[in-house]
């Protein structure tokens, strides 16, 4: 168990309430859960549907989605559950907010997880002033978080970015000053954007996650189970982060931009290569598993 808990909320990143539960009971709690489409294709149910030559129809996805979502909900905190809508590159904001509707009447504690595009920020502009609570993913760029803040502007509830780290550090670019600087930018705005830092892929990153005070972070469940390995470590006054690849070579570092959040969203260069492989990537995994034909 966790003895001393971190001002930043734990959440999951997953799709298996079997998992979510076994991290419930290794830490003490889970403050919420986040899904995607390449998490939900990897679900043991689903797998066992697919592997089983069952070729699942749009409705019996979504079926067992809302059914995993329904099953992670009573498990965590008031984090609550991310669920992510099903978009690729064409879809438009209409259709996504249209999922991201019947999405949030699935659970009571549901935030709908919409793609960091023109398309995705016009759903959640919409969402907010239909009280719907979001979860802007695959952000990359400083320009991305604050558009997420100038769209949503007026939100009753806390509204979620994730800027993805680990995929990032791929690129060959220091992940987490993304989540510095975005927390940075952010003392100036109202405090109604939190920073999810996403795409954890190590002890470090969840450290430095802390040691920022990034609102949130969504860790696999891998990471959190070697943190418990470590004893559960939290940074301390001497905590240094070291931004390195794989062969200890450092990582580019992401200059710091001053943006004026109070601009209209739309004036912000939200066009992002990553953000775009990104969707390509959900829209892959999902369809080469319940697609797969028998
Ligand atoms: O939270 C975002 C996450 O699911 C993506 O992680 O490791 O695929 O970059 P990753």
């Amino acid at each position: 168990m966790l003895p001393n808990k971190p001002k930043t909320k734990i959440l999951v990143d997953g799709g298996d309430p079997n998992e979510t539960l076994r991290i419930k009971s290794l830490i003490g709690f889970v403050d919420g859960q986040t899904t995607n489409p390449s998490l939900i294709a990897k679900n043991p149910e689903v797998q066992r549907l697919v592997a089983s030559g069952h070729r699942l129809s749009s409705q019996e996805e979504k079926d067992e989605y809302k059914k995993i979502v329904q099953s992670i909900s009573p498990l965590v905190g008031d984090a609550g559950v991310s669920i992510e809508v099903f978009a690729d590159l064409d879809t438009r904001a209409e259709e996504m907010l249209a999922q991201g509707q019947e999405m949030f009447s699935w659970i009571p504690n549901a935030y709908v997880k919409y793609p960091c595009t023109h398309e995705g920020l016009r759903a959640a502009q919409m969402s907010v002033q239909k009280s719907i609570r979001v979860n802007i993913t695959l952000c990359f760029s400083q320009d991305q978080a604050a558009a997420v803040y100038a769209a949503t502007k007026g939100s009753r509830e806390p509204v979620y970015v994730s800027p993805f780290v680990g995929r990032l550090d791929d690129h060959g670019e220091d992940g987490m000053d993304l989540i510095k600087n975005i927390k940075k930018m952010y003392e100036h705005g109202d405090g109604h954007v939190h920073v999810l830092a996403a795409s954890i892929r190590g002890v470090n990153h969840l450290l430095y996650s802390f040691a920022l005070n990034a609102e949130l972070a969504t860790v696999p469940s891998k990471v959190l189970e070697e943190w418990a390995a470590k004893g559960f470590p939290l940074p301390d006054r001497n905590f240094t982060y070291r931004g390195v690849d794989a062969n200890d070579k450092p990582l580019k570092a992401i200059p710091y931009k001053e943006l004026d959040l109070n601009l209209p969203w739309q004036s912000f260069d939200i066009a992002h290569e990553l953000t775009k492989k990104g969707i390509q990537k959900f829209v892959a995994d999902y369809e080469s598993t319940l697609r797969r034909s028998a």
